[in-house]
């Protein structure tokens, strides 16, 4: 395990629930659920947009297609949608995304990438 420090103090969960950043050269996001932090790709598995959006309790929703990804295992909790009431026909939808152990230490972001 090699935990990597990220630069940014894990007071930022005070204002908000989860916060991208980049660890060793990944984007990930980051998210506080109660006591747990938890990380996870932020390219979405769909056609790779950026997962930049604020968590809602364990589920992030991407912003390009609405599929819904489970912070804690990356696994995939609602499918993406390319019109309103129809499921997207893109195929070979990678899921889960990864997901890598995070911990605060001295006050900051630390995530094992
Ligand atoms: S790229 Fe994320 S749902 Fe389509």
């Amino acid at each position: 395990m090699t935990f990597r420090k990220v630069s940014i103090s894990t007071r930022v969960f005070s204002r908000r629930s989860s916060i991208l950043t980049w660890v060793n050269r990944r984007p990930v996001l980051v998210a506080k659920v109660g006591d747990s932090l938890y990380a996870m790709d932020a390219v979405c598995a769909h056609l790779g947009c950026a997962v930049l959006a604020e968590a809602n309790g364990t589920q992030v929703t991407c912003p390009a297609h609405e599929a819904v990804w489970d912070i804690r295992t990356g696994a995939l909790v609602a499918e993406p949608k390319v019109h309103p009431e129809m499921p997207c026909e893109e195929e070979g939808l990678r899921a889960p995304l990864r997901t890598y152990p995070a911990r605060e230490r001295d006050g900051f972001i630390e995530v094992d990438l």
